[in-house]
């Protein structure tokens, strides 16, 4: 095989058959195939497109690529979880002890944040002494025991995934349906998953902005899971504004603590409710989505989610009385209210903006070497079709004192990123749609 042919039959819009694809992936890892030519191919698919068959052949060629997590030692179907990114996207938090507790098994390798998109990792860092790393055999172990574990990233899962996300990066070619799709599939099938729900962000916060946009991306993903045995469900999510009112690590964590007490914010809950529902449905432990839903409730009702988060935090060496008393997590020695200039109604809000300035504030890191200030962020009193008096806060910026240079910059950032005006505007979204291996189903 040479490459340059695979390359002029990609550039003509011929599909690439598995051995073809294997080929470049293996030969692009070794090195063997140069940056230039695997750019060249990445821009006949970014114009050409792959057909759905290709896209599967792509992602088991970059799963296979590195480390494959092997969890059939964990009893019953191992359904993941995974978000394409948004602004104080407290939902694994919550969902990992949620579904823990109805009896679907968790086997969660997360992330850290970068730029305006926060981390799982880093949220769960802010519980003193929670130890994020583990040998293979102890986070088998402890999910077999008590349903749960997340750690971080580990090993070398998909290194034909980092080093096509970077070429991408600098040659135009990373808004490409089926080479995000395969470069997220590929992840979750590395690591494991036996199926999965994808929460597909839209909106002016997310990676996707258009609805179709998310609904394509949906699609490709569900059509891959569908083509390599992992049943594979998508939620089409709103992120025109920040989900839920904390954005920021340990504010994260109490909003979600809160959550799980059954006293957080509407939106947040039900969009763990309907993801936490397809997760049960895959994992085999609910046949209908009311069905599932009331057992998440009752799980939350009862206490035994929150129960099931204490045991998690127990088994990762942190301290469980955090759980309870809030006041044990890091909190920020500064606050800053952020007025409304004027009354009226909250029609929009800039979720990006929110998400930088958090990021500014020290919740987040500009680059992968950046420190981050667990205890800093931003707690928002109105979100959009909330009332608001000229002088009232918006918004509550949480920081510390190397931060303070910066607030006065930070709070006209958030100011600014509220659009408020005098007549009330349309209720919003939350779920736009549901793709499935059966289609889509449109919710709005
Ligand atoms: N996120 C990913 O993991 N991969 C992409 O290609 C784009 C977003
Ligand atoms: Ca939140």
């Amino acid at each position: 095989m040479r490459t340059v042919d695979l390359i002029h039959k990609k550039r003509d819009g011929h599909p690439l058959t598995a051995d073809e694809i294997t080929y470049l992936i293996q030969g692009y890892v070794s090195g063997e195939i140069p940056d230039y030519q695997i750019a060249a191919w990445a821009m006949a698919v970014y114009f050409q497109g792959m057909t759905a068959e290709e896209t599967a052949h792509l992602t088991m060629a970059m799963a296979a690529s590195g480390d494959q997590i092997d969890l059939s030692d964990i009893q019953g179907v191992k359904v993941d979880k995974h978000s394409t990114g948004g602004v104080g996207d407290t939902t694994t938090l919550v969902l990992v002890p949620l579904v823990a507790a109805v009896g679907v098994p968790v086997a969660k390798m997360s992330g850290r944040g970068l730029g305006h998109t926060g981390g799982t990792i880093d949220k769960l860092e802010s519980i003193p002494g929670f130890r994020v790393e583990q040998s293979r055999q102890s986070f088998l172990d402890q999910i077999n025991r008590i349903g749960a574990a997340v750690i971080s990233q580990t090993g070398d899962i998909t290194p034909a995934d980092k080093k096509l996300y970077a070429l991408r990066d600098v040659t135009a070619t990373v808004e490409s349906i089926p080479l995000i799709a395969s470069s997220i599939m590929s992840k979750k099938i590395a690591s494991g998953a036996d199926a999965m729900v994808l929460d597909v962000k839209t909106g002016q916060g997310a990676f996707m902005k258009t609805l179709d946009d998310a609904i394509a991306l949906a699609q490709a993903m569900v059509d891959i899971g569908t083509e390599v045995g992992r049943e594979t469900v998508a939620i089409i999510s709103d992120m025109e504004q920040p989900l839920g009112r904390a954005i920021g690590n340990a504010l994260e964590m109490r909003e979600a603590i809160e959550t799980l007490q059954g006293n957080g914010p509407a939106d947040l809950l039900e969009l763990c409710l309907k993801l936490g529902a397809h997760m049960m449905m895959l994992g085999g432990r609910a046949s209908s989505e009311r069905e599932a839903r009331a057992k998440l409730e009752e799980a939350i009702r009862t206490g035994h989610a929150l129960a099931k988060l204490k045991e998690l935090v127990d088994a990762q060496g942190g301290d469980p009385t955090a759980i309870e008393q809030t006041e044990l997590l890091p909190a920020a020695p500064h606050q800053l209210e952020v007025k409304a200039e004027r009354s009226g109604f909250v029609h929009s809000m800039a979720a990006e903006e929110v998400g930088v300035a958090a990021m500014l504030l020290g919740a987040g890191r500009a680059t992968k070497e950046s420190a981050i200030d667990l205890a800093a962020g931003i707690l928002l009193q109105k979100k959009p079709g909330d009332h608001v008096e000229a002088g009232e806060a918006l918004a509550i910026l949480h920081y510390s004192p190397s931060a303070a240079k910066d607030v006065d910059a930070v709070a006209r950032r958030v100011q600014a990123a509220y659009d408020i005006r005098g007549e009330q505007p349309g209720k919003g979204h939350l779920i736009y749609a549901v793709v499935t291996k059966d289609g889509v189903r449109k919710l709005t």
